[in-house]
């Protein structure tokens, strides 16, 4: 796998257009199949994770194509319901075609998505889901096999506001006779997004963004076209690489109010943040000192993506910072990789505390898991000397050209 080479001491300087959302693209070309026709989205992030997902359409049997930020996915010749486990390797997040396929072609079978770094990751809920819409399900053999001669709307309760299998529901109860109600619905702004394109080809769904969602019918559309919601966790990442390294950024094609908790925590540990309609702009004299603990929660609480990113920028703020880790059992697996660099963090279980250090030196570091990755890459922009990170395809499934943005801004980081 490739490594970047990072020199850190740059202030950052400069406009970034951010990209388009990884969360968004990815649960909406699996909906391109409901139905088929012609799906052409716009805005769409140059990453490994899509590639992924476009190799599993062509297997399906969609003509997909592919241009810069830009895909067209023709899904009217759909004629396989099954996902080799090679496919599923390449991006766990697949799990997310079971609802579109099963729709689709009333069964699915592809094998169960292993943990990942981040943890155990059961599906147990998106199951749960789909078999309260009528689905039979089988596992064997590490694989999972639905199958439902016809899909019933139903009442379905999510024991936890799952964005997945949030996701699963609603693609799945596209093709359900009557009214489906997710109840504890994950409440994401790629949950409005994919709402939004499946209106756009023709399902009757409401309620995307809290905690009920309602799906009714479907009167598929011919053709369909959708420009992907902006990344806000990208964003999140820019302005916390700002807030650390000093500078003044300016981030384009943004909605602020979508990470909100990460600008208010910036701002408590002393960033000055504008914000506009569809843009933010940052000052920060690289000095920060601590704000409120940060306590990662379901939207629209503090996103457990970010929860790395701020890490990072805590690592030489004044005074202790408290992080607390509620949605996945696994995601600190970048402390160890920070201690590299002269970080003070100390975990326990679910917490981490952080100590601010004066300096922090440069060091090799791995990355281990796609957030964690870019927050060693955030460490090294601020460690003395050179910071050499490893394994950054982790960090290539969700960025685009990551090394290249930071570098428009100032940052000194370079591809080996
Ligand atoms: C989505 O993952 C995102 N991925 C994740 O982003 C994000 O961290 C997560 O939502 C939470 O916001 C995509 O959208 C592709 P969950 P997902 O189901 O759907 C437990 C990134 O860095 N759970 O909301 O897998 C699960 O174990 C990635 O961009 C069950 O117990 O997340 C976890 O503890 C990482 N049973 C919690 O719920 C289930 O059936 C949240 O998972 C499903 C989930």
């Amino acid at each position: 796998m490739p490594t970047w080479i990072v020199h850190g001491g740059k202030k950052l300087k400069g406009k970034l257009k951010v990209q388009g959302a990884k969360n968004a693209v990815l649960p909406i070309m699996a909906a391109c199949i409901l139905g088929g026709g012609t799906s052409r989205l716009t805005n769409c992030p140059e990453l490994s994770d899509k590639n992924a997902s476009i190799d599993i359409l062509r297997h399906l049997g969609c003509k997909v194509k592919c241009c810069n930020n830009e895909i067209v996915i023709d899904s009217n010749d759909v004629c396989k319901s099954y996902i080799p486990h090679e496919l599923m390797l390449k991006m766990r997040s697949s799990v997310m075609y079971m609802g579109a396929i099963l729709a689709r072609t009333g069964e699915v079978r592809l094998s169960k998505p292993g943990g990942c770094e981040l943890g155990s990751r059961p599906i147990d809920l998106h199951l749960k889901a789909l078999k309260a819409l009528g689905a039979e399900i089988s596992e064997e053999g590490g694989e999972v096999y639905c199958r439902a001669k016809k899909l019933r709307g139903a009442n379905i309760h999510l024991d936890f506001p799952s964005v997945g299998a949030t996701e699963n529901a609603m693609l799945a109860s596209c093709a359900a006779e009557g009214e489906t109600v997710i109840c504890n619905a994950a409440c994401e702004p790629e949950i409005v997004d994919l709402q939004n394109f499946l209106r756009l080809k023709g399902v009757k769904v409401s309620g995307a963004g809290s905690s009920i969602v309602k799906i009714s019918g479907f009167a598929p559309k011919e053709f369909t076209f959708h420009r992907i919601m902006p990344d806000r966790i990208a964003a999140s990442t820019y302005l916390c690489a700002a807030a650390s390294c000093g500078g003044e950024i300016i981030l384009e094609d943004v909605v602020p109010n979508h990470f909100y908790t990460v600008i208010t925590s910036l701002r408590a540990m002393g960033c000055d943040i504008m914000c506009g309609s569809n843009y933010v702009r940052i000052k920060s004299s690289g000095r920060l000192k601590v704000g409120r603990p940060i306590v990662t929660k379901p939207y629209p609480g503090f996103p457990t993506d970010s929860q790395a990113l701020m890490m990072a920028s805590c690592l030489k703020a004044e005074g202790t910072s408290v992080f607390v880790e509620n949605i996945f059992e696994n995601r600190f697996r970048h402390v160890p990789e920070m201690r590299r660099l002269g970080a003070d963090i100390r975990t326990e279980g679910r917490v981490a505390i952080v100590t601010g250090v004066k300096e922090l030196s440069g060091a090799p570091v791995s990355a281990c898991d796609l957030r964690g990755g870019a927050a060693l890459v955030l460490s090294g922009l601020i460690s003395e000397g050179e910071t050499r990170v490893y394994d950054v395809g982790h960090i290539e499934r969700g960025y685009e050209r990551f090394e290249f943005a930071l570098s428009s801004l100032g940052a000194d980081i370079k591809r080996q």
